[in-house]
């Protein structure tokens, strides 16, 4: 320490950055043999289930048509638990009355054309697989501001979750731009409501019921704007 009061400042800043330089360099040879022991660990104890998921996604996928919706008789409906919960407000632009959000979808569907009995296949009672691989609700959100038409699925870029069961969960972070007409009469004291449609494009209810998951509070998630409050998040059908 006594030495580095001495010298100039120049000198000083480089041994400071040597020593950051070294301690960078430290963490990532720490990091590359962290990384190094956990693949190996992942190797010695998931063999034999990384083979038993491979059949199974074989044998699920065999003779699956993603085409089809995920009914046994052709009148049955597929019931569609649709939750969003808002991440964050990332603009309210009230000249061009633009909402832009980043929300937090949840979807969870029964497909009884994609179940196993678990025991055939080492136990495995969930595969993660990526969403184009099978049938998905194609709820979009009907009062999208953007250019290219896209409230639709193709923004939700995560895998899907399938059960033993057929139980399929679908979470998905996406950002949104909605229409939202403000009234700007009493400002700055005024509360907006932004209402954010959401429903499947092609399916009527007769084949599509859509349902939603009350009390979904943000709280958890949310992050606050600078500029505006959240007051509260409704959702209804
Ligand atoms: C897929 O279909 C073929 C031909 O119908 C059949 O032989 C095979 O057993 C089926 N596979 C599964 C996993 O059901
Ligand atoms: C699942 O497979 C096991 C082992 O073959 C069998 O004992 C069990 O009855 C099967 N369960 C169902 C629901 O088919
Ligand atoms: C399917 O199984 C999962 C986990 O085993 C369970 O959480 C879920 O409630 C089941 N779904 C149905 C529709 O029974
Ligand atoms: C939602 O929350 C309110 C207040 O906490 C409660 O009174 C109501 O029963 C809840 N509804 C459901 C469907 O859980």
């Amino acid at each position: 320490m006594s030495h580095l009061m001495l010298c100039s400042i120049n000198v000083c800043t480089k041994v400071t950055n040597m020593l950051f330089m070294f301690i960078l360099k430290m963490t990532i040879e720490i990091h590359i043999i962290a990384v190094f022991m956990t693949s190996l660990v992942i190797i010695f104890t998931t063999e034999a289930s990384l083979w038993d998921e491979q059949r199974l996604i074989h044998d699920l996928f065999q003779n699956y048509s993603k085409f089809s919706r995920p009914v046994v008789n052709r009148n049955d409906q597929v019931v569609v638990t649709f939750r969003a919960k808002l991440k964050q407000i990332i603009d309210l632009k009230d000249n061009e009355q633009l909402l832009q959000v980043i929300l937090y979808t949840y979807q969870e569907w029964t497909n009884p054309l994609l179940t196993w009995n678990a025991s055939l296949y080492g136990g495995t009672e969930e595969i993660n697989v990526d969403a184009s691989m099978v049938w998905v609700p194609d709820i979009v959100l009907y009062n999208s501001a953007e250019f290219t038409f896209s409230g639709g699925t193709h923004k939700y870029k995560t895998d899907v979750v399938i059960y033993w069961n057929g139980s399929t969960i679908w979470l998905a972070p996406a950002m949104f731009i909605t229409v939202c007409h403000l009234d700007v009469r009493y400002f700055p004291f005024d509360d907006q409501k932004c209402p954010m449609k959401f429903g499947s494009w092609t399916h009527d209810e007769t084949r599509l019921d859509m349902r939603i998951l009350t009390n979904a509070s943000s709280d958890d998630i949310y992050t606050e704007h600078g500029e505006w409050q959240l007051l509260g998040l409704e959702q209804k059908r």
